[in-house]
């Protein structure tokens, strides 16, 4: 049975905590840091620059959306201003947690929380499996690129 906290791997007894936050704390900060790191295979010390920004106001920054497994940090996202919505960036479940249905719900969580907000996002143009999930979560890929060779998809 090994761990007592599940009765099966998608249903735990204790659910998972989805939290939202302006700012993020420096707790959270030491636990996102190398998680963010390792999901989008940045260096370390990139990303404790990007994220020591985070303890202060940063341009841009709406909203952190962090989830709790009890003290310790699964997954998370970020919402940032768009000139015609908002932009949902950074999402990450971290591999031990992934098809559990946590990205499903954190998207499900930004929907309620942007009251009728259009969301956009944008996926690295090799990643077309991360375009297949989110065509499959209701978003709609735009017709050209970013100027950086992304993606952007939208969800109205
Ligand atoms: C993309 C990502 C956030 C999905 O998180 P998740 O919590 O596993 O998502 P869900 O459980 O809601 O859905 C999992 C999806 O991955 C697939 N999946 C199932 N089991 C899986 C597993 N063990 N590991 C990875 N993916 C799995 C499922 O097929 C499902 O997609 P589908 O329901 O459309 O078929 C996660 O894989 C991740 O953090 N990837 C690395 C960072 C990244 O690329 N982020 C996206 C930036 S735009």
């Amino acid at each position: 049975m090994g761990n007592y906290c599940y009765k099966t791997e998608s249903q735990p007894l204790i659910p998972y905590r989805y939290t939202w936050t302006g700012l993020l704390s420096p707790t959270e900060i030491r636990q996102i840091t190398p998680l963010y790191a390792s999901a989008f295979k940045w260096p370390t010390a990139r990303s404790s620059q990007y994220f020591s920004r985070c303890t202060t106001y940063v341009t841009g920054v709406l909203e952190w959306l962090i989830v709790y497994d009890q003290k310790k940090v699964v997954a998370f996202l970020s919402l940032h201003e768009h000139p015609d919505g908002i932009l949902l960036a950074n999402v990450v479940t971290i591999p031990s947690y992934r098809g559990r249905g946590i990205a499903t719900e954190m998207l499900r969580k930004t929907r309620d929380r942007v009251h009728g907000e259009r969301l956009y996002l944008q996926v690295l143009a090799e990643q077309p499996i991360l375009v297949d999930f989110y065509s499959r979560r209701g978003f709609r890929l735009l017709p050209t690129l970013t100027s950086s060779g992304r993606y952007q998809m939208v969800q109205e």
